[in-house]
């Protein structure tokens, strides 16, 4: 099986669909940002304080090299800016979550952890930025990808289900 890349805009609900998959299907799983958590033994927000965006977005560039190098079978949950590294396309089909911006934020605001989900998230802090930044990266998205999944008011469940399907015929 060839990996398949989740890529989208911060809060679409790459995590979610990837544990749905995962529990459905025999793919295994990683998230680019857990994996820099780990490697670097600390938070996200912190990497982002500490040494700034350009130091992150190096480690996603390190995660994407391993994973083209070393990865397979597997479904790669990645952070809503790892679709920039260069190698995306020879890691995996790449698969869009795609939602407008106003669903994806009322999605993180309804969510019993809402205000977690913003804080850890620092290109969320500001939504007149992050609407900006959402309005730059769709269609560089949409232009990436080889299958979009819909995810607006639909559960994680029958993301997966649909994700599936569609992906059956790059496998
Ligand atoms: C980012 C998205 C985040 C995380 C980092 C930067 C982005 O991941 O990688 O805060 O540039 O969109 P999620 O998409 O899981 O929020």
């Amino acid at each position: 099986m060839k990996n398949i890349v989740l890529i989208g805009f911060m809060g679409v609900g790459k995590g979610s669909v990837a544990r749905e998959v995962a529990t459905n299907s025999k793919y295994m799983t990683v998230d680019t940002d857990d994996m820099i958590e780990s490697m670097q033994n600390t938070k996200i927000k912190n990497i982002f304080e500490s040494e700034g965006e350009a130091y992150f977005r190096a480690l996603e560039k390190d995660v994407a090299q391993w994973l083209e190098k070393s990865v397979k079978n597997t479904l790669i949950s990645t952070g809503g800016g790892f679709y920039k590294v260069k190698n995306i396309k020879k890691i995996g089909t790449i698969v869009l979550l795609d939602s407008p911006f106003d669903a994806i934020i009322k999605r993180i605001k309804e969510h019993p952890n809402a205000e977690k989900k913003l804080k850890k998230r620092p290109l969320l802090q500001d939504l007149k930025e992050a609407k900006k930044l959402y309005d730059m990266r769709r269609p560089e998205y949409l232009a990436l990808a080889d299958i979009v999944v819909d995810v607006t008011d639909k559960s994680a469940f029958d993301c997966s289900k649909e994700l599936l399907k569609k992906v059956k015929k790059y496998v």
